[in-house]
């Protein structure tokens, strides 16, 4: 057995062994459907556009023109991927028994198109609009349509509020009834499995540590290292949706 399928074979059991599995996923979950990250070498956003420029809070209000264009083709491009394998394998392996739920930094709700359940977004969607006024949610369709009709400044049918997308832009606090379940989803698990996240964005980048604390283990899967990979019982450096298909295909053979 080469090291590659003794590691997964390794993951397999840790699966089995354990009783209330977390996943934790970023946006290197989602590369695999077409979407950029944000730190991959040559292929990451941030490569490419300053974010201060151009997604967080003060830039769009004072040039929210500009802002909306850069995030209508970022939107695009996330209203017409799909779910890939690895999304479909945590479904699986939830409908197996063996994933009690979903922390993700994505905001491309693909988790939910692959009809996992017991998601918690940490970042928003981009699939839904806030009024930055009085917090009324609408569909993302809302704040498109007034844009695609030339309105630089997307208005709420309640107040008159300036839209945004629903989704934590640099500069903006987290929701605390979100972070909230995310920490107390966290305070029960026995296995922390960590796929496609740098770990470099807080507070995510304190929840393996915080796992660790409570006696859970970790596996971490990223195709670049991670300052938490000495602290992981098992570490690949492989593209999530080649190896999860083949995780729970082990998994599957033990259970029967
Ligand atoms: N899909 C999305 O919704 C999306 C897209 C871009 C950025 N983001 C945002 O990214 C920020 C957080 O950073 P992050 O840690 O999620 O992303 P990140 O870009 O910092 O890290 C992604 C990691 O995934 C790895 N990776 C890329 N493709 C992979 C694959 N196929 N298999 C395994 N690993 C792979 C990369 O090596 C990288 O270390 C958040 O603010 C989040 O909202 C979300
Ligand atoms: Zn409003």
């Amino acid at each position: 057995m080469n090291d590659l399928d003794s590691k997964i074979q390794q993951i397999a059991q840790l699966i089995i062994d354990s009783e209330n599995i977390i996943a934790l996923t970023g946006a290197g979950m989602s590369t695999e459907s077409g979407i950029p990250d944000f730190r991959s070498p040559g292929t990451g956003l941030w490569e490419k556009v300053n974010p201060d420029e151009f997604a967080s809070i003060h830039s769009y209000v004072s040039d929210t023109g500009k802002n909306l264009k850069f995030m209508l083709d970022m939107g695009m491009q996330i209203f017409k991927s799909k779910a890939n394998k690895g999304h479909k394998s945590l479904t699986k392996l939830q409908k197996l028994g063996k994933l009690n739920g979903v922390l993700t930094q994505n905001i491309d709700g693909l988790h939910k198109r692959a009809k996992t359940e017991n998601v918690i977004e940490l970042h928003g969607t981009a699939h839904e609009a806030i009024c930055m006024q009085c917090h009324t949610i609408y569909p993302i369709t809302k704040l498109i349509d007034q844009v695609l009709k030339s309105n630089i400044s997307p208005s709420c049918d309640a107040c008159n509020g300036l839209l945004k997308p629903n989704a934590i832009f640099f500069g903006e606090p987290l929701n605390s009834d979100t972070l909230l379940a995310a920490e107390k989803m966290l305070s029960n698990c026995d296995l922390f499995l960590i796929l496609g996240s740098s770990l470099l964005v807080y507070p995510v980048a304190f929840y393996p540590r915080k796992a660790l604390v409570n006696g859970s283990k970790l596996v971490i899967i990223n195709i670049q290292e991670t300052d938490m990979d000495d602290q992981a019982e098992v570490v690949l450096h492989e593209r999530i949706g080649e190896v999860m298909p083949k995780i729970i295909e082990i998994v599957i053979e033990k259970l029967h």
